[in-house]
């Protein structure tokens, strides 16, 4: 069983021909209201990739509120534990420009109200897995893990988006889940040398953290350093239309395969599969893909056997 602690969002999406400079109004197109958020894309993900998830988060009292949870309740990921808290859900103020660049203003709403004590009465116990990233407060976030971890689960930590974490916290991860530059960031901020490739970056943070560390490397796939060894696997050749998400596929699908029992390396193949079909399609949620399509995907790519 996979609990997520994290963040639910609505992503507001409008597309234009090029990013407004400040001062300026640009035309954009018709807008979108996305179901996102870091935490709820992860839980979505695993869910689709066959795992029992369970949502803890925080809504606000706000219409978004049922918009931002539609895609977690078709697919049947849990959502008793879940809070309102406040008048506004989180929001995203995405806008994207005609060659896939954006911005993105984050409101955080309820997601800053979200506390440890939520998780208090569905915490995740021995043999369960308890998924992380950095859009509820994290003072929060690592106490869930604490007491996650004292009880015997899994606790993996997703460094989206980055900040500069403590030694001692970053000690309550089990495995710790970051892009290229995510890499690089945490790589400096604990005053460790950042190497020429993600391979390099991620082996030198395992080394010194002690726990297993995995990068995901856009289209060159993912690459994990756990134990003084390293395993990389391929992305699937895809062209590109939206990559929002595509990290959160990657984290939730991975979680959804460890706590399935499944090596890091199945785990990480899957994981980076789904990462890629996820660009295919636009947004988030809807693009994330079902285990099914997953297998598929790696039956037919030749770099897979
Ligand atoms: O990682 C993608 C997510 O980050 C979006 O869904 C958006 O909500 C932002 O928080
Ligand atoms: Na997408």
């Amino acid at each position: 069983m996979i609990t997520v602690f994290g963040s639910i969002n609505i992503d507001l999406v409008c597309r234009t021909a090029h990013l407004p400079r400040p001062g300026e109004t640009v035309p954009g197109s018709d807008y979108e209201l996305i179901p996102g958020g870091k935490g709820a894309n992860q839980a979505l993900a695993a869910r689709r990739a066959g795992a029992s998830v369970r949502m803890v988060g925080a809504v606000g009292g706000d219409d978004m509120a049922a918009i931002a949870l539609a895609e977690l309740e078709r697919d049947g990921v849990d959502l008793g534990a879940l809070v309102r808290r406040g008048p506004t859900t989180g929001m995203a103020v995405i806008t994207v420009d005609s060659h896939a660049e954006n911005t993105i203003v984050l409101s955080p709403g309820a997601n800053a109200r979200l506390k440890a004590s939520d998780l208090d009465a569905v915490r995740p116990g021995a043999g369960d897995t308890l998924l992380l990233q950095m859009e509820v407060p994290f003072a929060e976030s690592l106490a869930a893990a604490r007491a996650a971890r004292a009880a015997g689960a899994r606790v993996l930590l997703s460094i989206a988006p980055f900040l500069p974490i403590e030694r001692e916290a970053l000690a309550e991860a089990d495995i710790i889940l970051v892009n290229e530059t995510e890499a690089a960031d945490l790589a400096r901020h604990l005053g460790l040398p950042v190497g020429s490739g993600g391979a390099e970056t991620v082996a030198t943070l395992s080394g010194a953290l002690g726990c297993a560390v995995i990068a995901t490397l856009g289209a060159e796939g993912a690459v994990a350093a756990s134990e003084g060894a390293t395993i990389a696997v391929p992305a699937l050749e895809v062209v590109p239309v939206d990559t929002t998400g595509a990290g959160d596929t990657f984290a939730g699908v991975l979680a959804a395969l460890l706590d399935q029992g499944e090596s890091l390396e199945t785990a990480l193949q899957f994981a980076a599969a789904a990462g890629s079909l996820s660009c295919t399609k636009a947004g988030a949620q809807p693009s994330f893909p079902r285990r099914a399509a997953i297998e598929e995907a790696l039956a037919g790519a030749p770099s897979f056997p």
